[in-house]
């Protein structure tokens, strides 16, 4: 990318995250649907991380998680359409009502019967909201449950400590739930967000973690540094060239693989780089994201979410259709980077 151009896109991505209150970063990537207690992407994410420490050990609680972020998702988003919860508890609990997601009834009996280890998490996440914080639609007792079993599950484990760079981390947004799982003591972790406010917020949370302001286009970290880099939500804010370098500079810097999740796909065609403000909102091809993974030496995958459900769970409803996940593999390190 042409330096001048970079330092450029730098300036303005910089310009338009830190235009934001420092208390507002902190928490609307966080909140509702985007929390990554529930996020399918985090979820995954975490699942990568599991699976990559414990090849294949935890596969059955992954699908177990999943579910939980499709069903308390759905139930998120009947809550906030003001859906009467004694009401919502009769349909999903009693069975009082047709139509509901058979991925719903499905998991309202699974929790009901004795095999099943885990609480109740839909009636939890159906119990009023604390008098504390009347706008938050699920208690936090229910939005916490996979993180309790997912501590219990890790403790006492060992593996080898995976070195993993999240880039756009933001305001320790998904680092929280990785943090709150157990799996960091598992992890030498590092942060990379273009926003100093972002990482103050990291650090003001998690002081001894290496949260660093820097971008993707200049990181400046060495080559192979990392096991894995992943990002959520980043490509789709850059331009053309920065995307383009961005994608570069992750599979420079990760040894094994690169995990990128994205929230606006499409299937085929060109990607649509669209400016919006002084950055962008793009609209990204899977079929030219998986091109230029490969175009970049790696193996590429792709994870659509709206089909994984589908195949999984049966369930139609996911609110982001257009989200997919891009995954890298570098099948064996090259002299060039
Ligand atoms: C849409 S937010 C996503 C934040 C977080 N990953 C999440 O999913 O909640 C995009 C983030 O990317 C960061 N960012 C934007 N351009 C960047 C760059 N060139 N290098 C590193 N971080 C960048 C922003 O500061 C912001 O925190």
């Amino acid at each position: 990318m042409d330096p001048a151009a970079l330092q450029q896109e730098n300036a303005a991505l910089r310009r338009m995250w830190e235009q934001h209150p420092a208390e507002h970063l902190d928490t609307y990537l966080v909140a509702g649907i985007e929390d990554p207690r529930l996020n399918i992407q985090s979820i995954l994410t975490r699942a990568l991380l599991a699976d990559s420490l414990f090849p294949g050990r935890f596969e059955a609680l992954i699908n177990e998680e999943l579910r939980f972020g499709v069903v308390l998702t759905w139930l998120h988003e009947q809550l906030a359409a003001d859906a009467n919860r004694d009401a919502l508890r009769d349909a999903i609990c009693y069975e009082k009502a047709a139509h509901l997601p058979a991925v719903i009834t499905d998991a309202a009996r699974w929790l009901e019967t004795d095999a099943c280890p885990l609480v109740h998490y839909l009636e939890l996440a159906l119990d009023p909201p604390p008098e504390s914080a009347p706008d938050q639609l699920m208690p936090e007792r229910a939005l916490n449950v996979f993180a309790e079993v997912w501590q219990r599950e890790l403790a006492g484990l060992t593996a080898p400590r995976l070195a993993v760079l999240e880039v756009a981390c933001g305001s320790a947004n998904d680092y929280r739930a990785i943090h709150a799982c157990g799996l960091a003591p598992f992890l030498d972790y590092t942060g990379l967000d273009i926003s100093a406010k972002n990482i103050a917020n990291a650090l003001a949370r998690f002081p001894g973690v290496a949260f660093r302001a820097g971008s993707i286009l200049d990181s400046g970290l060495p080559a192979g540094a990392f096991d894995v880099v992943c990002a959520h939500d980043l490509l789709e804010h850059l331009s053309a060239a920065g995307g383009a370098t961005a994608l570069a500079e992750m599979v420079r810097l990760a040894r094994r693989e690169v995990w990128l999740h994205l929230f606006n796909t499409k299937p085929d065609g060109a990607h649509e780089i669209v400016p919006r403000e002084s950055y962008h909102w793009n609209l990204h091809s899977r079929t030219a994201l998986l091109a230029d993974g490969r175009a970049l030496g790696c193996a590429a995958d792709l994870i659509e979410l709206a089909p994984l459900l589908q195949h999984k769970f049966a369930f139609a409803g996911h609110p982001n259709p257009r989200a997919a996940t891009l995954l890298l593999k570098k099948s064996a390190p090259r002299s060039a980077l």
